[in-house]
């Protein structure tokens, strides 16, 4: 069961005043902030014990953007776990095609394991769609999708999260580990929806778009 924030939700007007004062200008409003964000990880860390209890678990996390939510959620589970990492990007920051290249791939051995693969956002569901299939080749006895955040709405592939943290509308959104142009990962303290009117960082080739994490 995720939690569900829906556009009538008030606290989608939260103004960005808990956000540092060197981001204010660049953050239109938090949508999740830091206690919510705390809140849902530790109830989803229980969720994931009870399924993974007395299981050989492999934690398999996608780079980069799930930095912060892995860390979190990692203390918060007190299992016996191994941890892998599997680095996969779009390719480019400005191409809406959907390619995806494979930056680091798994070191561990996932046979007969029961995997958590974990990701920040499940938005059109390319980039899991494509990793699915790789992990599945490594044959191991079962894998669990965890998302800190889910965007129905976006989806293209037919992919479903079995552990959702928040299911969010179909907003830009930055800060805890997810990024506009590499920028805002560090943002930790909330997730955030950045001002479309921001003026785009040197080194980007597109802005945020209105509505959604991809690229105009
Ligand atoms: C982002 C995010 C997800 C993916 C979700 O990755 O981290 O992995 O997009 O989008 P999708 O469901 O439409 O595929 P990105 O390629 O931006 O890399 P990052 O994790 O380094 O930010």
């Amino acid at each position: 069961m995720s939690a569900k924030l829906k556009t009538q939700n008030s606290k989608l007007k939260t103004p960005a005043r808990n956000v540092p004062p060197r981001w204010r200008k660049e953050v239109e409003r938090v949508l999740i902030t830091e206690g919510q964000i705390a809140r849902r990880i530790f109830v989803m860390a229980r969720e994931i014990e009870r399924d993974f209890r007395g299981r050989e678990m492999v934690v398999v996390s996608l780079l980069n953007g799930t930095v912060m939510f892995l860390a979190d959620l990692m203390r918060h589970l007190s299992l016996p776990l191994r941890l892998d990492f599997m680095g996969v990007s779009s390719y480019g920051a400005g191409t809406e095609s959907g390619e995806l290249v494979f930056t680091k791939e798994l070191r561990l051995d996932m046979r007969g394991r029961d995997v958590l693969l974990i990701d920040d956002i499940l938005d059109t569901g390319r980039t899991l769609s494509r990793v699915l299939p790789k992990l599945h080749a490594l044959k191991p006895r079962r894998i669990k999708i965890c998302v800190l955040l889910d965007k129905p709405s976006r989806r293209i592939e037919n992919v479903k999260a079995n552990y959702v943290g928040f299911e969010i509308p179909d907003y830009f959104v930055v800060g805890y580990g997810l990024d506009f142009a590499e920028r805002y990962r560090n943002l930790h303290s909330s997730v955030s929806c950045i001002r479309t009117s921001i003026n785009r960082p040197a080194d980007a080739s597109t802005r945020p778009s209105a509505t959604s994490n991809s690229w105009n």
